[in-house]
């Protein structure tokens, strides 16, 4: 049965959807199967798998009108702008918080483990992923309203596990963004930490412009910039030592890496990406 991690955090830009792709690589990497599911209308994590045209999408999904397992394409159930018309749709039905647990109901048993990619809400779908979920992951920017987002997050999570949910679970809280050699990065990783403690991971994620550049070529920062993914092995190293059961293979992880093997655009170290999967013309170059 697969671990469920919903990341959310309502404020846009906190790097929610570039944690899904880097962690759903570094877990690949380690042999750990891994679905990443995009629950974002902007449809983000799927351009950055480079899976942007596929078809079948989780909206139909949540609409009933295809199976999970129908919608995965190379391990990643994708997303588009049809998705804010189906969370519109889905709005007056019943049960509609339930939908994303019914439906991946059938495809858990496939898989270790399962990202969802929320979008910059607390509304409906990032519901539906924490119902779906056993363990919530919140990202936060380095800035001076982190705190406040993160709350606002925290409670959402309490709501779903109170009423929803009661196997939910906060994973951790992780800085994402962050320039460590400024006061205002410091002071955002204290105020976290005074507040919630533990619940922060030991690891933050650097600033770097290198995301934007990986996101645009649909490659890994783990492969477009193996220094700056250190951060990511780290962070995925906490996680699995947060998840019981999940295997810990961080060496083999790290030895990966800086042996300069690449695991290509998905994360597979042993295939190479589908004829289906590239970059567009555009950004290929
Ligand atoms: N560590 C980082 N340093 C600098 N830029 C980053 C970092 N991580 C992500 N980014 C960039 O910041 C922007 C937002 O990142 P991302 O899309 O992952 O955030 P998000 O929380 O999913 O956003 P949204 O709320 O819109 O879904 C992107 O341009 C991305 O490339
Ligand atoms: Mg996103």
């Amino acid at each position: 049965m697969a671990h469920t991690i919903a990341v959310l955090s309502q404020k846009g830009g906190t790097g929610k959807t570039t944690a899904v792709r880097t962690l759903a690589d570094a877990f690949r990497r380690r042999g750990v199967q891994t679905l990443a599911i995009d629950l974002d209308p902007q449809g983000n994590l799927s351009d950055y798998f480079g899976l942007a045209a596929e078809k079948v999408t989780i909206a139909d999904v949540l609409c009933g009108r295809a199976r999970a397992a129908e919608a995965i394409s190379y391990d990643l159930i994708p997303a588009n702008l049809a998705l804010a018309e189906a969370e519109l749709l889905l709005a007056g039905k019943m049960g509609r918080e339930l939908r994303l647990r019914r439906a991946l109901a059938e495809v858990t048993g496939e898989y270790e483990l399962i990202l969802i990619d929320c979008p910059p809400s607390l509304g409906l779908l990032t519901v539906n992923a924490l119902v779906a979920s056993d363990r919530a992951l919140i990202t936060a920017e380095a800035q001076y309203f982190a705190l406040r987002a993160v709350d606002q997050a925290m409670e959402v999570v309490e709501l779903a596990r109170d009423t929803l949910n009661p196997e939910l679970a906060v994973l951790g809280l992780l800085l994402n963004r962050a320039d460590m050699r400024t006061l205002h990065s410091r002071a955002a990783l204290a105020s976290l930490r005074e507040r919630y403690g533990a619940t922060v991971f030991e690891t933050v994620v650097r600033s770097s412009i290198a995301y934007a550049a990986s996101a645009q070529r649909a490659s890994s920062i783990l492969d477009h910039r193996p220094d700056l993914g250190e951060d990511y092995l780290a962070l995925a190293g906490e996680v699995s030592e947060r998840l019981p059961g999940l295997r810990n293979g961080s060496d083999a992880c790290s030895s990966l890496i800086f042996s300069g093997a690449s695991a290509g655009a998905h994360g597979y170290a042993s295939s190479p990406p589908p004829a289906s999967v590239g970059l567009s013309p555009a950004l290929s170059q």
